[in-house]
């Protein structure tokens, strides 16, 4: 009973500009859902979330039973200053990356990770404006209120993002995993024509996205109005359905999860998808999962004498277009990896990931492992450096010889290099039922599956991921934070639910212990790290 008794939490007063929440709070009376960056649910003053919130949370659970990293404090307690002025919080901003700053390979993360952010923020704005222009999103116009609203919540999301950098960049000094290999100047990113192909293809689905989610809400406006209030998406609807049926796909899984369109089945989505969530996230989707690096390191310097992956194999289960695969790979490069997805369309796009990395990555693998850190950082600094130089002698300013450009990709590749690689093999199959045989792996990673998961499916999965491991092996689950591990953002966490996100209410309450522990599926909890809206649990299979 206790569980279930409520937590009150203050809501933001009704009909008042809430600069915390950074979204407008409606008017009892005024029955429109008010909404956040792009378009998610981030406040709902008529439906309030108290209810969901038990007195133990699973961050409670969690406290008891995972060796807890400081990153677990950090977030806990960290939330932006609303009472800042603009200029105020955008100057805090820069002190923090200026204290972050102690070589000039930080100074080209920084550089890379501002702009990556500015595009995506840029980026989504323009989504959610032309939407809104258009008729598309739940208001028809732009207000002056929605657009103070969307400036604060842009100010909030970028004050998170230099958060998880300075985490993520640290990772990369202290040897956890290598800096994003995406940021060399030669990574196809920075081709205009990619980047054009890209952003089209995002502008294309956002306006359907969030026409989608404004028909949706109204029907369960509707619903609730007549008294049966229902979550949007949890009922099959016109929308929630995708094109393709067949005895491989459970049925929950045939439904269009964040109202993406065709769901998981089909090439479009797949290509959309990597530019569609890293808008959502502002651009701090990757370095929050590569936060999974970090017990993937501990379990390496405890059981491996060699830092490159010889000798070991990971699975990645649901892994999607593989993008956080890469970037495992990118820092063990001769482990062997398996990627597993029910789609064969995010399949297609993950092994297509895999080759560009594999070609990318061929001609500068002979110093893998911790040593590959340096000399990678090195050729990134090298490369931004030239940038600036290049700049400054357009402009006329004297600067002195800067270091020899690093030679393109695809003129350093060595393809001799390329047998220097794991590994990387790809299989269509359930995480519920996987096709391989007991303890064939010695590490599992799963990235953002389990909250779309439905609660009986989760059991499956965790039975598996723990049978396919080898004891001694490591289990690392990243997905959304839960209930508790945040206590300033549980009274609205829920409504990304409303998102066509069925299953993620009973993913914010699910206890992890109990499913993946001794009495499901068997695992020994070990680590927890936090990162903005995800966290890190690591499980270890007893000897
Ligand atoms: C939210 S995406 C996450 C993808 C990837 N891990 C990432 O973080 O980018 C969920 C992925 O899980 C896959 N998926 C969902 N249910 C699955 C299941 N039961 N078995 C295997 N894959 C599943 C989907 O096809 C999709 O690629």
């Amino acid at each position: 009973m206790l569980r279930h008794a409520l937590r009150l939490r203050a809501a933001a007063p009704a009909g008042r500009f809430s600069r915390h929440s950074g979204t407008v709070a409606s008017p009892a009376t005024d029955n429109a859902p008010v909404l956040g960056w792009m378009g998610r649910p981030e406040t709902d003053a008529n439906r309030p979330n108290e209810e969901f919130i038990p007195a133990r949370t699973p961050a409670d659970v969690d406290r008891e039973h995972f060796r807890e990293a400081p990153s677990v404090r950090f977030w806990n307690a960290w939330s932006h200053d609303d009472s800042k002025s603009p200029a105020a919080s955008v100057a805090d901003v820069l002190a923090q990356i200026s204290a972050a700053t102690k070589s000039p390979a930080d100074a080209a993360y920084w550089a890379y990770h501002v702009f990556r952010s500015s595009w995506f923020l840029g980026q989504g704005a323009a989504g959610m404006l032309v939407s809104s222009v258009a008729g598309a999103g739940p208001e028809a116009a732009p207000t002056l209120s929605r657009a103070r609203a969307g400036a604060a919540a842009a100010e909030r999301l970028v004050s998170e993002a230099v958060q998880v950098y300075a985490q993520d960049l640290k990772r990369v000094n202290d040897g956890t995993h290598r800096a994003p290999y995406d940021m060399d100047p030669r990574h196809r990113q920075f081709n205009p024509a990619f980047v054009a192909d890209k952003s089209l293809r995002f502008a294309s689905e956002a306006r359907s996205t969030l026409r989608k989610h404004a028909a949706a809400t109204k029907q369960r406006l509707a619903r609730e109005g007549e008294g049966s209030a229902t979550e949007v998406g949890a009922e099959d609807s016109e929308e929630t359905r995708v094109w393709l049926s067949s005895p491989l796909y459970p049925d929950y899984y045939l439904n269009t999860f964040h109202w993406q369109t065709d769901g998981w089945l089909s090439k479009a989505s797949a290509e959309v998808y990597e530019v569609s969530t890293e808008t959502l996230f502002v651009g701090r989707q990757d370095a929050m999962q590569r936060t999974a690096l970090a017990p993937l390191r501990e379990w390496f310097d405890e059981t491996q004498e060699s830092a490159t992956g010889e000798n070991v194999k990971l699975l990645e289960m649901a892994c999607g277009t593989g993008r956080f695969l890469t970037f495992t790979r990118d820092t063990y490069p001769k482990m062997d990896t398996v990627g597993l997805d029910l789609s064969p369309f995010y399949l297609a796009e993950a092994r297509e990931n895999a080759e560009y990395w594999e070609r990318f990555r061929a001609g500068d693998l002979k110093s893998g492992g911790h040593a590959g850190n340096a000399r990678a950082v090195a050729s990134l600094a090298t490369g931004a450096l030239r940038r600036v130089g290049s700049l400054a002698k357009a402009a006329g300013v004297p600067l002195p010889p800067l270091p020899a450009a690093p030679r393109a990709a695809e003129e350093t590749r060595d393809v001799g290099e390329k047998k220097d690689l794991g590994r990387c093999e790809f299989v269509q199959a359930a995480a519920e039922s996987m096709p391989f045989p007991d303890a064939s792996f010695d590490a599992v990673t799963c990235v953002y599956l389990f909250h779309e998961l439905p609660p009986a499916v989760r059991k499956e999965v965790a039975r598996e991921a723990a049978r396919v491991l080898k004891p001694g092996g490591v289990f690392i689950l990243a997905d959304s934070i839960q209930l508790g591990d945040r206590p300033r953002v549980d009274a609205h966490l829920g409504r990304f639910g409303d998102f066509n996100e069925p299953y993620y209410r009973s993913w914010l309450r699910e206890d992890t212990v109990e499913l993946f522990g001794e009495r499901g599926a068997g695992l020994e909890p070990w680590t927890k790290e936090l990162c903005s809206s995800t966290k890190v649990l690591s499980f270890r299979k007893p000897l």
